[in-house]
């Protein structure tokens, strides 16, 4: 018999064991203080993360971005940083930006920063690509974000109790607003597709790639938040369509 299950034999020891988590790690803490607050436009609340996750993802990127000599780059839902970091080694001469809606993990990339001594690395708190300039980041990774754990445990027919169309269009839209003409949009484990969105023709898919095993956890949702059949969503780099 699994630990879980014994424990679960003993009147009120899990609910203890999860609010001493709670109590005593602040990591813990600050995704659950997300999952109760809801701010606007959370996606998913859990900041797993680490160094060099999507290895050919980035290889795939790096090798698209050859010809710009300083690439400007943004890393949408960062968590504690280790993709930008890990960015910092595919790209060298890149100026990025590390986005996070949990104060917590943005101030634990302070922190690393105040160690890496990188000067073209900032950290931000912020839940949008809102503030950010138009026509400006030569690509845009938003890898794990535009997601819910939760859905893929309960395969529910509906997400909107969890997560949005409309917030993830929206998202989108911002993107695509902060992209320049030609950029970059890099987008894994998504709960919903481009493909589904208003601005779908704006952009041109340059790479698919074929899905690993979270795709079994990331089950599809359509513009109406229903539960699609069992498509499956390769397309991963998209290109902001030059507008002459
Ligand atoms: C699973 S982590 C992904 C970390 C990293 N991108 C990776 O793939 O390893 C998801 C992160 O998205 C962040 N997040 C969720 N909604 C967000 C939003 N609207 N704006 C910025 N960050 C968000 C969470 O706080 C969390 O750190």
């Amino acid at each position: 018999m699994r630990l879980k299950e014994h424990l679960r034999k003993i009147p009120g020891l899990l609910k203890l064991l999860r609010l001493g988590r709670i109590v005593l790690d602040p990591t813990h803490r600050s995704e659950w203080q997300l999952k109760r607050n809801k701010p606007h436009n959370l996606f998913q609340p859990d900041g797993h993360t680490f160094f060099d996750r999507y290895p050919w993802i980035f290889s795939a990127v790096k090798e698209l971005l050859l010809e710009v000599a300083t690439p400007r780059l943004l890393s949408f839902g960062c968590s504690t940083g280790e993709e930008v970091f890990t960015l910092r080694r595919y790209f060298p001469q890149a100026e990025i930006l590390g986005i996070d809606i949990n104060p917590h993990s943005i101030a634990l990339c302070q922190k690393k920063l105040i160690q890496a001594r990188d000067s073209h690395i900032q950290f931000k708190l912020a839940s949008s690509p809102g503030e950010e300039v138009k026509d400006y980041y030569d690509a845009v990774f938003c890898m794990a974000v535009l997601r819910h754990g939760e859905l893929g445990f309960s395969h529910s027919e509906n997400c909107a109790h969890l997560i949005r169309f409309e917030d993830f269009e929206r998202t989108i839209r911002g993107f695509y607003r902060v992209l320049k003409p030609g950029g970059l949009l890099i987008i894994r484990h998504s709960n919903f597709r481009i493909a589904d969105t208003a601005l779908a023709e704006e952009f041109d898919v340059v790479l698919a790639i074929i899905p690993n095993r979270l795709v079994e956890k990331t089950p599809l949702y359509g513009s109406n938040n229903q539960l699609l059949g069992n498509d499956v969503y390769n397309d991963t780099v998209f290109r902001k369509r030059n507008v002459a």
